[in-house]
C-alpha cells in the first residue's frame, strides 16, 4: 500500500515544489513506483516536470469535480526508461475547487477518496500543497498518512509554524486519526553564511518535532532543472541537489513510523 506524504507549508517559496518534484524522483530512482500529484494551482510542480500546464483539457480539478477516473488526468511515466515516476496534474483550474467543492458533502474527503482507487499501483505518493492552510492543503492532509515541512534557511524560518503544527493537530482530531508529522527538512542551506547555521540551530532548540540528519543545499542546478523540464537526478545527478534529495530519498524510506 502506498505511503502518501503531503509536501506542505503555508509559507510561500520555501522549497516545497523543489521537494516534492526530487523527492519523488529520487525515490523512484530508488526503484520505488512512484506517483507526484499537484494540488497547487500554480501547476508548478506539472511544469516543473516538462508538462504544458496550460494545454491540459484534463487534470486533478476535472477528478476532484467526479467528472472523469484520476486515470484518466495522470501522466504515466513520462520519463519511460530512466525512473517510474507518474505524474498527476494541475493548472489554475484547481483554484475553482477551493469554492465550488465547499458545497458538496464531505468536501475535506474528496483527494483522499479520489487517491484510495490507485493507492496500492505505487510505493509513494507525493503531494505538492499551495502556500495556503485552505481546502487545498486540508484535503491533502486528510488523504495523506504524513506531512513532510520545508523549512527555508533564513531569518523568518519558524513564523506561521505553530500554526502550520496547530492545523495539523486539528485535522488529526477530526479528519485523519492517522496522520503524523513525517518530519522537517531544511531546504536552501547556504554554508557561506553564519544565517544558515544559526537558523538550523534555532529551529532545532525551539522545535519539538522530527528533523531529518539531511539538509538541502543551496544549489543552482535545484533552481535550474525545472525550466528544463526535469527533476534533478536527470538534469545534473552529480550535483549537490542531487545528492542532498537523494539522501532525504534514503531517510524517508528508512522513516521511523513505518519502521517494522
Ligand atoms: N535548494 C535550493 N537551491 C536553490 N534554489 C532553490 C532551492 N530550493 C528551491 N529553490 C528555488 O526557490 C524558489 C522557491 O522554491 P519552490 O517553488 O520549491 O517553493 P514553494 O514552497 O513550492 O513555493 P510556493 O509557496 O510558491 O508554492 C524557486 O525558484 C526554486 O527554484
Ligand atoms: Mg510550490
Amino acid at each position: 500500500m502506498g505511503r502518501i506524504i503531503a509536501i506542505a507549508n503555508q509559507k510561500g517559496g520555501v522549497g516545497k515544489t523543489t521537494t516534492s518534484i526530487n523527492l519523488a524522483a529520487c525515490l523512484a530512482e530508488k526503484g520505488k513506483r512512484v506517483l507526484a500529484v499537484d494540488m497547487d494551482p500554480q501547476g508548478n510542480l506539472t511544469s516543473g516536470l516538462g508538462i504544458d500546464k496550460n494545454s491540459l483539457d484534463k487534470t486533478i480539478y476535472h477528478a476532484m469535480c467526479g467528472e472523469i477516473n484520476i486515470g484518466e488526468c495522470m501522466i504515466v511515466r513520462p520519463f519511460e526508461k530512466k525512473i517510474d515516476l507518474s505524474i498527476v496534474p494541475a493548472n489554475r483550474d484547481l483554484a475553482g475547487a477551493e469554492v465550488e467543492l465547499i458545497s458538496t458533502d464531505d468536501p475535506q474527503h474528496i483527494l483522499k477518496g479520489i487517491l484510495k482507487s490507485i493507492r496500492k499501483q505505487f510505493d509513494f505518493i507525493i503531494i505538492d500543497c499551495p502556500p495556503a492552510l485552505g481546502m487545498l492543503t486540508i484535503n491533502s492532509m486528510t488523504a495523506a498518512d504524513t506531512v513532510l515541512v520545508p523549512i527555508q534557511c533564513e531569518f523568518f524560518a519558524l513564523d506561521g509554524l505553530s500554526q502550520l503544527i496547530y492545523t495539523i493537530d486539528l485535522i488529526k482530531k477530526k479528519l485523519n486519526r492517522n496522520l503524523e508529522i513525517e518530519g522537517v527538512v531544511f531546504t536552501m542551506y547556504d554554508a557561506r553564511t553564519n544565517l544558515s547555521q544559526e537558523v538550523v540551530d534555532n529551529v532545532k532548540n525551539n522545535l519539538d518535532q522530527f528533523i531529518y540528519k539531511t539538509v538541502i543545499p543551496r544549489n543552482v542546478r535545484l533552481a535550474e532543472a525545472p525550466s528544463f523540464g526535469l527533476p534533478i537526478n536527470l538534469y545534473d545527478g552529480r550535483s549537490a541537489g542531487a545528492e542532498g534529495y537523494r539522501k532525504l530519498a534514503d531517510e524517508v524510506i528508512k522513516n521511523r513510523l513505518f519502521a517494522d
